[in-house]
Parts: structure tokens; C-alpha cells; sequence
């Protein structure tokens, strides 16, 4: 076995390990073999992974005398839908399984959390192995159990805690990803600096260039750091009662842009968290609850690395505050008609901040509509 680290989620019974490491795909096998209650396991994954990852996963699989079926859906969004769970849970039970049989997950988040949530629904539960294939669902969807899918309604609306067996973060899987999605993901890496730990985000500001342009190293370096605090935080509140909101951070605004650009290609979920941290750094500022070097800091790295942080960086799209505002009031974390943000009073210093006045959300949208 090669040089990997190990991390655990400590949930008492429902513990799990975390195994971070390059070259494991090729001894899955070997890790999930202990994992599993039988010995049949059923991959699931997407259109775009499956010619580069499934072959290499069934063979090292195979190789430990696990059973292997796979099931194979069209990549993107629309995947994580009501009528793909319904076909994916009639193409499993057509397999004839028994409460024994292990999915895995192979792909990026919209695999990993329709896959979870069939996991936690079929038979009334059976078990799952997160093998994520983006940084961003090495680093947050994979790990603390969200699971679900979208309603027409909004994202994200219908699903479950419901956690893993197993995570196993292959660091090379990443070579495979386009630029755009490496960035997306070196968001929500950041936001773990931000969180609760300064000294991370100093790190990530002398090593995230080299980070987004391919240095295993400080990738897997990266991947550890986010899933311990991850890890760490879900261990204390896994149902986010209180402190695991905290890793919504830059989600409030991330999530009214998203809304407003219908979740498409123009604005990648990384991406509109590069945008809604900047916007809480600001609305931090305007508060008078950090300083303006933190939030000229923030800024400055994310777009050192190639991350939007003003809303004008995206082209093509004519933001208006108002309508921001609307989507936040109906966002589902938003509570009685009232706003609430994670705020910062410095870096790695974040809160949950409630009932924030909407004029001051207003103004720092603005802001970040014109500045430049
Ligand atoms: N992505 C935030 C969480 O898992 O709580």
C-alpha cells in the first residue's frame, strides 16, 4: 500500500475513516474490502468518469474477491433529480440485492449525494463508500454525510444525514480535472482558513498557486487539512444544530447567485463561494467586525489564483441587488423571514450571525457590483 493519511469521523457507531493518499484507486479493493458487511458492492457513476476510473476500481475490487456490478448515469446536474433516484433505485433492486450488498460512489458531488441518499433510502438504509473524483467533493460533499437531491423548487431540498463507510480520496484522480473545476474546488479549501484556521489560510497563500497548478503535494496537504476540520466539526454537531453552519460560510450570497444564474455552467458552485465569501468579508467590514486589510487579504488570494471576486467578473449577467435579496428570503436556511450569514470578526475567526438588516446586504452587493 502506498504512503496515504487517514483520517476518522468519530460518530460513535457510524465512525468512519477518511484515507487520503495518491495511487489508491488501484488498491481500492484492498480498503473497501474490510468496509463491507458482504462481499458485492455496486459502483455508481457518471458517463464522464466511469471510461477514466471504473475499470481500475472493478479490477482492484475484483482483485480482493468482491463482486462488482455497475451502474453508469449521465453526468451533471440534472442527474441529481426525483426521476434519476427512482431509476437508479429500480436498477438496483433489479440487481436483487440483500441489505449486505455496499454502493460506491464514484464521481463528483452530484454521484456522491444521489448515492448516498439512495443508500440511506433503499431497504431502509444500506452501506456507502464515498470515492470522490473533484477536489470540491474530496474536501466538503463527501465527507459528513449530506445527502439529496434537488426539487423543483430549489436545490438540494430533499434528502438525509446520512454518512458514509468509507471515504477514499485519490489525489491523482484530480490530473483529470479541468482548470475551472480545480479552482471551484480551491474555494471551499480556502473557506476552511477562513473558518477556524489562519494559519492554514497563511499556507494557502504562499502555496495555493502551486496547489491549483498541480503540485500533489500541497494537494493532498490541502485535502487532509480541509477533511480534519471538516471531520472535526461534523464529529461535534453532525445535524447542523449550531457550529457546523459555520462551514456554510460565503453560502448565503453563493447560493442567491447560483439561484440567479439556475445553477448552470456560467457560475460553478466554487465560484459563486469565491464571491460569497468575498460579500461576507464585506458585509463583515461594513459591520465594522473585521478589518479592510482582512477582506482586501481575501480577495487578493482569491484572485491571485484565478477566482472571481466581484460580482462584475462574470460576464454576461445583469445583477440586481433586489433580486439577490429575494432569493436569500427564500433561501432554506433562512429562518422566519430572517437573514442569517456566517460572519467573520477577522481571518479564521467566523460566527453565526443572525437577523442581519437587508439594506446592508443590499449595499455590499452593490459594492460588489461596481467595484473594480
Ligand atoms: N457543505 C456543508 C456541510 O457539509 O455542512
Amino acid at each position: 500500500m502506498t504512503k496515504h493519511k487517514c483520517i476518522n469521523v468519530a460518530l460513535g457507531d457510524r465512525s468512519y475513516d477518511i484515507i487520503i493518499g495518491c495511487k489508491l484507486l488501484d488498491e481500492a479493493g484492498i480498503l473497501i474490502k474490510p468496509a463491507i458487511r458482504g462481499e458485492r458492492i455496486i459502483i455508481i457513476t457518471d458517463q464522464n468518469v466511469a471510461p477514466l476510473y471504473l475499470n481500475t476500481l472493478k479490477l482492484s475490487a475484483e482483485k480482493e474477491g468482491i463482486k462488482v456490478k455497475e451502474i453508469i448515469l449521465p453526468a451533471g446536474e440534472q442527474t441529481k433529480s426525483i426521476s434519476y433516484f427512482e431509476k437508479l433505485i429500480d436498477q438496483i433492486l433489479a440487481l436483487k440485492i440483500d441489505r449486505k450488498v455496499a454502493l460506491v460512489a464514484l464521481g463528483g458531488g452530484v454521484i456522491g449525494d444521489l448515492t448516498g441518499y439512495v443508500a440511506a433510502s433503499i431497504l431502509r438504509g444500506i452501506d456507502f463508500i464515498q470515492i470522490p473524483t473533484t477536489l470540491l467533493s474530496q474536501v466538503d460533499s463527501s465527507v459528513g454525510g449530506k445527502t439529496g437531491i434537488n426539487s423543483k423548487n430549489g436545490k438540494n431540498l430533499i434528502g438525509a444525514f446520512y454518512q458514509p463507510r468509507l471515504v477514499i480520496a485519490d489525489i491523482d484522480v484530480l490530473d483529470s480535472l479541468p482548470q475551472r473545476e480545480i479552482l471551484a474546488g480551491y474555494a471551499e479549501v480556502v473557506k476552511y482558513g477562513l473558518i477556524n484556521n489562519s494559519e492554514f489560510f497563511i499556507w494557502l497563500e504562499e502555496f495555493g498557486l502551486e496547489l491549483c497548478a498541480g503540485n500533489k503535494e500541497y494537494r493532498q496537504r490541502a485535502v487532509l487539512k480541509s477533511c480534519s476540520s471538516k471531520a472535526e466539526i461534523v464529529a461535534k454537531d453532525e445535524t447542523e444544530q449550531n457550529m457546523r453552519a459555520l462551514l456554510n460560510l460565503g453560502h448565503t450570497f453563493g447560493h442567491a447567485l447560483e439561484t440567479e444564474t439556475g445553477f448552470s455552467n456560467k457560475l460553478l458552485h466554487g465560484e459563486s463561494i469565491s464571491l460569497g465569501i468575498c460579500l461576507a468579508f464585506d458585509l463583515s467590514l461594513l459591520l465594522e467586525l473585521c478589518s479592510k486589510s482582512d477582506a482586501v487579504r481575501i480577495r487578493n488570494h482569491f484572485s491571485a489564483v484565478g477566482l472571481p471576486t466581484y460580482l462584475s467578473d462574470i460576464s454576461d449577467i445583469d445583477w440586481d441587488a433586489n433580486t439577490l435579496l429575494n432569493h436569500m428570503l427564500s433561501d432554506k436556511k433562512t429562518e422566519n423571514g430572517k437573514l442569517n450569514f456566517i460572519l467573520v470578526k477577522g481571518i479564521g475567526k467566523s460566527f453565526i450571525a443572525q437577523n442581519i438588516n437587508p439594506k446592508n446586504v443590499q449595499i455590499v452587493i452593490e459594492q460588489a457590483n461596481q467595484q473594480r
